[in-house]
């Protein structure tokens, strides 16, 4: 069972038995029955869950990891790397361009001794910057700019530095990319994007090639108690099975979307690694099955982008990407990102992709004016 449809319908079920349901429900358990000198998998709610573990095989299968430790959020695994796996005189790449809260953790490793490099995700700048370092953490493609580097290549010059490699893998989940088979240590992510693809849930995980390392991680959310909740975590496990099918209509409406909105004078800067033209296309097509949801592009300035995301019907202004529903924003309406006022990042969701370019066509076309009145006018 090799393909990554089938994998992602089956990943982490138990074996079939008569009666037996397909998936196993939630198990809400805060304690279990335990006698005497502590022994089995399950102790104590905070240690372990069966629900977690289900989950965790599921990712795990897809991610190719061997081991894997959910979290609650994307952010929960984020800093269970970054703070857990470091210690004051180690050196940390971040990316400078990524998601902002990542450096905002940086900012807390810098203040216990640990010096953070920002940097773009560019292979020619990772190549300079991963030198001396010790952990070197990649998004890619980079939210919100959707820049693309060499996994494999940054991984082995990061090994060749004696350095931890990590993916942020939230924005190409692991049915788009493999970081693990790419040559990283850790694959790691938001499972509140597309993982989980319904914005009902927050969830986040780290996936390790190396069985030590998951060990090091599942320690450090045991001892400091970020655990998701047994719902989430089913929730989740319940969504990777249509994983590959939203993909791949997210795919041909993220590639739609990216060749009207490259038609379109008065949109500049459109950005979506699967668009052949791209600057990131060549690499992205290189270690990416599936490209992600969301594409990028920049209007004129705040009030035609205020107007555009007003203008549109059926997609929500949110600020997040990944899920089934359509959704954009004004990207500058929050800090630390290095973009233009009218920057766009807009996410495509399962729509029919005729409705969806219609909707957006219709709002270009009261905010930017139609054809008929550029021609006259
Ligand atoms: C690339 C990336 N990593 C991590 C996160 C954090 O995920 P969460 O909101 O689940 O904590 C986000 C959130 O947008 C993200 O875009």
């Amino acid at each position: 069972m090799t393909s990554d449809g089938t994998r992602a319908v089956h990943a982490g079920l138990p074996p079939a038995r008569p009666g037996g349901s397909f998936a196993a429900g939630p198990v809400f358990a805060a304690t279990y029955h335990l006698s005497g000198d502590p022994s089995g998998p399950y102790q104590y709610g905070r240690f372990a869950n069966p629900t977690w573990v289900g989950l965790e095989n599921a990712v795990g299968e897809l991610e190719e990891a061997a081991g894997t430790v959910v979290f609650p959020s994307g952010m929960a695994a984020i800093s269970a790397v970054l703070i857990g796996l470091t210690e004051p005189g180690d050196t940390v790449v971040l990316p400078s361009d990524g998601y902002p809260a990542t450096r905002g953790v940086g900012a807390h490793l810098a203040a216990r001794g640990v010096t953070v490099r920002p940097c773009r995700t560019d292979n020619e700048a990772l190549a300079e910057a991963v030198r001396g370092a010790t952990l070197v953490l990649l998004e890619s493609p980079s939210n919100p700019g959707l820049e693309v580097c060499d996994l494999a290549r940054v991984a082995e010059l990061a090994h060749s530095e004696g350095a931890l490699v990590a993916v942020d893998n939230t924005l190409a989940t692991p049915l788009g990319q493999r970081p693990l088979a790419l040559g990283a240590d850790i694959s790691l992510a938001s499972g509140t994007k597309a993982l989980t693809g319904h914005s009902d849930v927050l969830l986040g995980y780290v996936a390790a090639a190396d069985p030590a390392l998951a060990e090091r991680v599942r320690a450090w959310r045991t001892l400091t108690g970020g655990v998701p909740g047994p719902m989430e975590a089913w929730l989740a496990q319940r969504s990777l099975a249509t994983l590959q099918l939203r993909l791949e209509r997210q795919a041909a409406n993220a590639l739609a979307l990216a060749e009207l909105l490259a038609d379109r004078p008065g949109v500049t800067g459109v950005r979506h690694p699967g668009r052949p033209g791209d600057p990131a296309h060549a690499v992205a097509a290189a270690q990416m099955r599936y490209f992600g949801s969301v594409v990028a592009f920049v209007l004129p300035d705040q009030d035609t982008a205020e107007r555009f995301l007003g203008a549109l019907e059926l997609v929500f202004e949110s600020t997040s990407f990944g899920g089934v529903h359509s959704m954009a924003e004004r990207r500058g309406r929050w800090p630390g990102d290095d973009i233009p006022p009218g920057f766009i990042r807009f996410s495509v969701g399962c729509e029919d992709t005729a409705d969806l370019l219609a909707d957006v066509a219709q709002a270009l076309d009261k905010t930017l004016g139609t054809a008929a009145e550029r021609a006259d006018g």
